[in-house]
């Protein structure tokens, strides 16, 4: 049985007076099944472990360098995000993809590291719109995933995040049977790979655009296992029903 999670990715948003909302957040979260990770900048990390520390709320990072220790300057290991108070690092988000030019290997090496440190890797996948519109959603797909997982995982120290890099930020949203079509597919890519065991117990976010209007209808489609939230984690009014629908969910 997979726990189920919700991840809220902070972005680059937040300063030390955001840690009241979050507070509220961790207040008015007060799931019995899932389990609950707010993902702020770096510079909050500590602060909001505090925060947080009677709650049920997980606090998460959004990046990590490969590398365990040494010359990178600017750069946080995954043991610095961890003594800091983060139990998970999202990985290959799109806009690290983007931005930084983050390879599916370059990801793989940081999702080993951050395994190795004790955190759990949320590791991002997903189509942009020309590569949908192009019909090559599964195979870019399946490319991500088999390129940005580790092959050493334990099956729960690992969440994959399908995030449509059309639907981060935009409000459009993939319909369920799209949604189901690539949930399914990376199941059967996992078990292909790892094996049933280990394959079952990784769990399979969606992520885009989820909200307290949608969110009922994404739980409800097989092998989602829970959202990485953007835009919606900001407040606590908009993630609490985010949490409260997958409590609700099956
Ligand atoms: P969004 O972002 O919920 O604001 O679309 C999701 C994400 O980038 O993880």
């Amino acid at each position: 049985m997979r726990r189920k999670m919700v991840a809220g990715n902070w972005k680059m948003n937040g300063t030390a007076s955001a840690l009241t909302e979050l507070g509220n957040l961790a207040y008015s979260c007060k799931s019995a099944k899932a389990e609950v990770v707010i993902c702020p900048p770096a510079t909050l990390l500590y602060r909001a472990a505090n925060v947080c520390v009677d709650s049920k709320v997980d606090i998460g990072a959004q990046d990590c360098h490969s590398a365990t220790y040494g010359a990178h300057t600017g750069d946080l290991s995954a043991e610095m995000l961890h003594d800091a108070g983060a139990s998970a690092v999202i990985l290959g988000h799109s806009e690290r993809r983007a931005n930084h030019g983050e390879t599916d290997d370059m990801v793989r090496a940081k999702a080993r590291t951050a395994i190795a440190a004790g955190l759990t890797a949320i590791i991002c996948v997903g189509e942009t719109q020309d590569q949908r519109e192009a019909g090559k959603t599964l195979e870019v797909v399946r490319a991500q995933l088999a390129g940005s997982l580790p092959d050493d995982t334990s099956g729960t120290n690992v969440v994959v995040a399908y995030e449509p890099v059309w639907a981060i930020g935009t409000g459009k949203v993939p319909t369920v049977e799209q949604i189901a079509e690539v949930h399914n597919d990376l199941r059967a890519s996992l078990v292909k790979r790892f094996g049933g065991e280990t394959a079952n117990a990784i769990r399979l976010l969606y992520g885009g655009s989820v909200k307290s209007s949608n969110a009922k209808e994404i739980f409800a489609v097989a092998h989602v296992d829970g959202a990485l939230v953007g835009g919606a984690s900001l407040k606590a009014a908009d993630f609490a029903p985010i949490v409260a629908a997958l409590d609700a969910s099956d």
